[in-house]
């Protein structure tokens, strides 16, 4: 009986090579597999002959032959029905990407402005997301009703005020207030000057919660804020130091101005603008038409009306914020500044967003275009 398969094994490889049509293949298959009258069966019928000690290995063998047989088949198959190809799959053609994502723009900014400090000797410091009054206000020369706080719009944990020893002096027992929100990044200054160690430079860069939500505000964002305290520290470092940021950040061609303001925590504060990057400082395009009122040569630029985009705050630390975290004023100074990271990379990106909430809403089609 074996003999016989290996025989039809032969006849079968000789005329499946013959094969040129569907057609022939079909009748090939007939021929040899018809449960009714194929050869293989009609072949395996006479196994009830066999003597028991063969039958297992016969049968293997059979089934060996069967599946190879299927398999030319189909290969033979496939090939008459590819147009003679051995294979319809082309090798050359470009594979298909798996998607790519990136980092969220802001992350990608919180990183650049850290670096961009982390290059001059600030280090980057965490403090409490959830503080106590103590440090967003009390300590930032902002005590109990000060009207100035409401300013900064905060979330209030429902908790009761408490009394609690300084870490720094365990001492003085101090009022803490309630659990807020760190509604700016200055509630790391004086946790900061706690470390007891000096100089100071030190960069916060972290959430900030305000109870504020419109086109131009979110309630969760993100600030900057760089603190510097050292013997003779003036002004001119401050300047120094911000100047170094906008131009590695915004562009070397920008300039910065400051213009007075008012901060209880600072003396003297100032807001920081910075020079158009389309006008170049100038207020006026040379491309747009004559405005009334413009001055010679073009109109008023169309992003910044008068040459300077608001940027952020900043000041000398008032000596009663040094003080409060335990550092004589007499002998040491400093300055910080505090700055919206979702701001600063919106006006690098040019980015004309007319509603900062997208940044945030999780939207792929919004992301995927940065
Ligand atoms: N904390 C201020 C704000 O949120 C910004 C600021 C920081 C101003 C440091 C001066 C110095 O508006």
């Amino acid at each position: 009986m074996k003999e016989k398969l290996r025989q039809l094994k032969l006849d079968f490889s000789q005329e499946i090579k013959k094969v040129k049509s569907p057609a022939e293949l079909e009748a090939i298959e007939n021929k040899y597999l018809s449960r009714k009258s194929g050869l293989l069966n009609n072949i395996l019928r006479g196994l009830k002959e066999v003597a028991k000690e063969e039958v297992a290995e016969i049968g293997a063998f059979a089934n060996e032959l069967k599946q190879s047989i299927v398999e030319e088949i189909e290969l033979l198959r496939h090939k008459l029905s590819s147009g003679g190809q051995s294979t319809s799959f082309d090798f050359t053609l470009p594979g298909n990407l798996p998607p790519i994502g990136h980092l969220h723009p802001i992350t990608e900014a919180i990183r650049e402005i850290a670096s961009i400090f982390g290059g001059i000797g600030f280090q980057r410091q965490r403090y409490p997301e959830v503080d106590w009054d103590y440090y967003a206000f009390e300590t930032l020369n902002m005590p109990g009703d000060h009207p100035a706080r409401d300013e900064w719009e905060t979330f209030f944990i429902d908790s009761k005020p408490i009394k609690m020893n300084l870490p720094a002096n365990s001492q003085k027992l101090v009022e803490f207030g309630k659990r807020i929100l760190t509604p700016h990044t200055s509630s790391g200054q004086v946790r900061e000057m706690e470390k007891g160690k000096l100089p100071i430079r030190m960069m916060n860069l972290s959430k900030c919660y305000r109870r504020q939500m419109d086109v131009s505000h979110t309630p969760m964002f993100h600030q900057f804020e760089g603190l510097v305290i050292d013997k003779d520290i003036n002004i001119t470092h401050l300047k120094g130091t911000v100047d170094y940021f906008v131009k590695k950040f915004f562009g070397a061609d920008r300039t910065i101005r400051l213009r007075p303001h008012h901060f209880q925590f600072t003396e003297p504060s100032f807001e920081v603008d910075i020079s158009c990057g389309l006008c170049h400082g100038t207020g006026r395009s040379e491309d747009l038409p004559r405005q009334s009122g413009a001055e010679a040569g073009g109109g008023k630029c169309r992003m910044c009306k008068e040459g300077w985009l608001e940027l952020a705050g900043a000041g000398m630390v008032h000596p009663n914020v040094l003080r409060a975290g335990g550092i004589d004023s007499q002998k040491y100074s400093g300055f910080a500044f505090g700055w919206g990271v979702e701001r600063c990379y919106t006006m690098k990106a040019g980015l004309n967003i007319d509603d900062i909430r997208l940044l945030y809403k999780n939207d792929l089609r919004f992301n995927e275009q940065f």
